[in-house]
């Protein structure tokens, strides 16, 4: 009764809005644990902590934003970005591969954005007809369904693996051809490398099939615009952060023809890079060949922006290109990002290493906060583990393991508590 009250004054899209997001519940549910005194294991966040349990703060950054000048907190920032946030976001984006790709005509563009979210929303609301699916992995970050619903978008999917674990480019060509029949406009997003929820990376070798399907698919139907979105929201924290920028180089180098009907854009984040999670800055940047195209991009953004949130933080965006400004607190971000990058490494190698002693077939994982178990009930396998306190999240397909939130020392018993829940 309360609910047909509600939806009186719900529209329609409003009214498919369920319950808790299913990440922060388990999370709470962990927290309630410990409340209870019990010995409880957190892999349900997707936040680093470190391996004593408290949230992983790049100091560098904490010192920049805490001697921030007042102008620089309280001031709006320019509706599209600081310019030097800008900038910055296009070199956090293409890494040393900026310069080669600027000098064979590669031109760019970026808006500031909430959050790698609201670069996510920047290309919902633009690089997609309404009415349409944009094409992703069967595993997904959850968020992304809802990002797209809120557009007037539907889904497609291709599978994240094949048979032999590797990339399923076959379905993912089948799917783009697919698409491209009936919709004026193909948008596929890929979030690489270090994919929520696995931590799987493409290689080098894959990047570049991907980077051809897409381009092939584009010269097959020249009448519709293709669109690559990369979600790199944890690109900094893998062993090629930059590898996407360096593929799009080397294919240009081997003589690649980039067609005009070809977008490619980064959802970049600055909150895992920078550990600003709460401080909401990210960026959308957008590369073409065609200096026109970006130009009018770049339009198209940032009205989207001030339609939507007005300017982005700028206390986030000064003190992160402040930062970088200056080649010794840049070095000194570097060394806590590599600490942090560190730490996760131990954690996922020593998880790998668990989990083939407790016969846990975990996917492949490479990089970032992430490890998966695929499986048909991951309801049942969270709650056996529950039952041993170790507290994990199902998803469609499968059960997250939040590295990033698992002390070293706790890893192997996360592995020991999979296995015995698959052995049930
Ligand atoms: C895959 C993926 N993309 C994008 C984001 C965006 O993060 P934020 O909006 O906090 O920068 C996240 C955050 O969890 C993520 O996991």
């Amino acid at each position: 009764m309360a609910e047909d009250i509600a939806n009186s004054f719900l529209n329609d899209f409003a009214r498919t809005k369920q319950g808790n997001d299913t990440i922060f519940s388990c999370w709470a549910r962990y927290q309630e644990a410990v409340a209870q005194g019990n010995d409880a294991v957190n892999g349900t966040i997707g936040a680093l902590l470190e391996n004593d349990g408290s949230l992983a703060i790049n100091q560098t950054v904490d010192e920049f934003v805490r001697n921030s000048p007042p102008i620089e907190i309280a001031a709006y920032a320019p509706l599209k970005g600081l310019p030097e946030f800008l900038d910055f976001a296009v070199t956090l984006t293409l890494g040393d591969a900026r310069e080669e790709l600027e000098s064979i005509g590669v031109c760019h563009t970026a808006t500031a954005s909430p959050g790698g979210s609201g670069a996510l929303y920047l290309a919902a609301a633009n690089y997609a007809d309404r009415g349409s699916k944009v094409l992703l992995r069967n595993r997904h970050w959850g968020p992304y369904d809802g990002f797209l619903a809120g557009c007037g978008l539907g889904i497609a999917t291709y599978p994240l693996l094949n048979e032999s674990s590797g990339l399923d480019l076959e379905s993912l060509k089948s799917s783009l051809d697919e698409l491209a029949k009936s919709q004026g406009k193909v948008m596929s997003w890929l979030n690489d490398p270090a994919h929520n929820p696995t931590g799987l990376s493409l290689s080098s070798q894959e990047r570049m099939s991907v980077l051809h399907a897409f381009s092939n698919a584009a010269m097959a139907n020249e009448e519709v615009g293709f669109t690559l979105l990369i979600d790199a929201a944890y690109h900094m924290y893998a062993k090629e952060p930059h590898g996407w920028a360096e593929t799009i180089t080397d294919a240009l180098h081997d003589g690649l023809e980039w067609p005009a009907n070809l977008l490619i854009t980064f959802a970049i984040s600055i909150s895992k890079s920078h550990t600003v999670y709460g401080l909401r800055a990210g960026a959308l940047v957008t590369i073409h060949p065609d200096q026109s195209v970006v130009d009018r991009i770049t339009t198209v953004m940032g009205v989207t922006g001030r339609q939507t949130w007005s300017a982005s933080s700028r206390l986030a965006q000064y003190s992160v290109a402040k930062i970088h400004s200056n080649s010794e607190s840049g070095a000194a971000w570097s060394d806590e990002k590599n600490r942090l990058t560190q730490l996760l490494k131990e954690r996922r190698e020593l998880f790998i290493e668990s989990c083939k002693k407790f016969n846990v077939p975990i996917n492949p994982t490479h990089d970032g906060f992430f490890a998966w178990l695929e499986h048909e009930d991951p309801h049942s396998i969270v709650e056996s583990c529950a039952s041993d306190q170790v507290y994990l999240v199902p998803l469609n397909g499968g059960v997250r393991i939040g590295l990033c939130a698992i002390p070293l020392g706790q890893i192997e018993r996360v592995a020991k508590s999979l296995g015995k829940a698959l052995g049930e």
